[in-house]
């Protein structure tokens, strides 16, 4: 008899185990939040229809396309957005600024603005949100955008973990503005799970917007960082080209309504011409009439990955925005896809 009991509580033990892992952890954790954005007046109305969008979009099969099928949140090309699981709208396309002194990145965020960019990605290790802030003010002062037309992505440097939620008031302070559209967690290391709390408090004191996570690759990584945190990652920034497209880690985040966004959608300084030299992309290009970068990039989006070309080259800024005046086929997606080769460029 006492061993039937003990067998009996090993195997409520085992279910409960299974119930309570992280991933159902992870599904009430989205639960809570659309039950939050429902009671969040200041989300805007866009993020309000897009909630009903979204819910449309998961009891209508009749009209699944390849990104609904893997559940995926879904690009809107006329807006050039993406609804994100915070309840607000990002773009899919922007500006990186990596490499880009303070000086550089303000014309580029200012050319890029006048372009019609506005999504902008920034982090505190690059050194250059005070000239982001400055490209943005510039814009704003010559009545280009308003400050709310314009989405700014910055991160938490790993030399700041310690005092990540003091940070964010840096970053604000640096950028000129009140609130932070995304701030992601620049990359893994030791207290990351603290630091994503403190984003979380971010969000509820009203300092961020969205928040994410930037080079986590597998689902293991995904989970662990987030498991202290009560609000799902809207965004996951990781290095993704057509040499490494990293769909499994796409397919097990969309659950959650992340998405994935591109950095290096080029390869990277120093590896451009891998990619725009690629005898495949020179074809497609040529058939389209558009150069390599312009084919890669309407990839990323097409895949379903944000993306954020690096510039400080006018022209390059406005051949990179000018990519929404054709669609490539699925034979065409299916050879971009056949590129994959796993490899990387680097190893943060
Ligand atoms: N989270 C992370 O750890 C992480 C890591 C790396 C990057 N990032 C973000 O991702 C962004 C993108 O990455 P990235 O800038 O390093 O690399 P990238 O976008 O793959 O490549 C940038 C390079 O491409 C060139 N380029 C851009 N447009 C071009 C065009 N139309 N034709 C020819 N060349 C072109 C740029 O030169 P020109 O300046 O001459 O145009 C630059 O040399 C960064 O700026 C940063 O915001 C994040």
């Amino acid at each position: 008899m006492n061993q039937i009991i003990k067998i009996t509580f090993f195997v409520l033990m085992a279910v409960c185990f299974v119930s309570c892992s992280s991933d159902g952890k992870n599904k009430a954790i989205i639960e809570k939040q659309h039950e939050a954005m429902s009671n969040n007046s200041e989300i805007d109305t866009n993020a309000e229809q897009n909630k009903s969008q979204n819910k449309a979009d998961v009891s209508d099969d009749s009209s699944r396309s390849d990104t609904k099928e893997k559940n995926m949140p879904e690009f809107d090309f006329d807006k050039k957005t993406v609804k994100l699981n915070s309840g607000y709208e990002m773009p899919i396309i922007g500006l990186g600024t990596w490499t880009l002194d303070d000086r550089t990145a303000e014309s580029s965020v200012y050319s890029a603005l006048k372009d019609g960019y506005r999504l902008i990605d920034t982090a505190q290790y690059y050194g250059n949100e005070k000239g982001v802030g400055n490209g943005l003010k510039r814009a704003v002062n010559e009545g280009i955008v308003k400050r709310e037309d314009v989405f700014i992505t910055t991160k938490v440097m790993p030399s700041n973990f310690n005092r990540a939620y003091s940070s964010i008031d840096d970053s604000l302070r640096k950028l000129g503005v009140d609130y932070i559209d995304l701030m992601l967690i620049h990359q893994s290391g030791s207290g990351d799970v603290e630091v994503y709390k403190a984003l979380c408090k971010g969000v509820k004191d009203g300092k961020l917007r969205s928040i994410g996570i930037s080079n986590y690759y597998t689902a293991e990584e995904y989970d662990r960082v987030v498991s202290g945190g009560d609000i799902m990652p809207a965004v996951v920034q990781n290095e993704n080209h057509p040499f490494f497209q990293n769909n499994e880690l796409q397919q097990y985040v969309s659950q959650y309504g992340t998405v994935v966004e591109s950095w290096y959608p080029f390869g990277g300084r120093g590896h451009t011409q891998d990619l725009f030299g690629n005898q495949t992309i020179k074809a497609i290009a040529d058939d389209h009439g558009k150069t390599p970068a312009q084919i890669i990039l309407r990839w990323h989006l097409q895949a379903g990955y944000i993306t954020i070309p690096g510039s400080q080259n006018p022209d390059h800024i406005l051949e990179n925005y000018s990519i929404f005046d054709f669609e490539l086929t699925d034979d065409e997606m299916e050879r971009m896809k056949n590129l994959h080769t796993g490899q990387r460029y680097e190893n943060w």
